[in-house]
């Protein structure tokens, strides 16, 4: 009997890992697409979208800590630093971001860390 039993138990807990598998990470139609992470065009519209209401060059001083996160430079400065991917990543040691907002969604994540795998060029 315990023979039969053993890998019942496997197949059930098998079933709700794929389950909640879906549940987490959607159907395979929505995979993450990082073929083009460039700054100009993937990277400048998450941070258009996310963060520059308070990271623009002209909120900075007054919602944003005096961060800037428009241009290029000091992007690349925030990456260099650690910070940029320690917030949106939600990593202890810095500050949550976007503050007091939701973390930004996994795919633009792992676009933000391929783009700066790539070099954090100014493409
Ligand atoms: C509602 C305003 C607001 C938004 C939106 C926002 N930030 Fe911030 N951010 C701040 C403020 C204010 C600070 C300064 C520290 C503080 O007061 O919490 C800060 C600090 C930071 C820091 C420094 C973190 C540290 O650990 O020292 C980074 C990096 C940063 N923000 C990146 C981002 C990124 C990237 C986004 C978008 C994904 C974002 N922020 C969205 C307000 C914001």
């Amino acid at each position: 009997m315990k023979k039969l039993i053993l890998p019942l138990v496997f197949f059930v807990l098998s079933a709700c890992y794929y389950d909640s598998e879906e549940a987490l990470y959607g159907t395979p139609n929505t995979v993450c697409d990082v073929t083009v992470t460039k700054f100009s065009t993937e990277i400048k519209p998450i941070l258009q979208s996310n963060c520059l209401t308070c990271h623009s060059n002209a909120a900075a001083t007054a919602n944003g800590g005096g961060i800037k996160l428009q241009d290029y430079a000091d992007v690349k400065t925030n990456v260099l630093n650690g910070k940029l991917v320690g917030s949106v990543e939600h990593r202890s040691g810095y500050l949550a971001m976007p503050k007091g907002g939701g973390k930004i969604s996994d795919c633009n994540i792992l676009i933000i860390n391929t783009w700066i795998a790539k070099g954090t060029l100014n493409d």
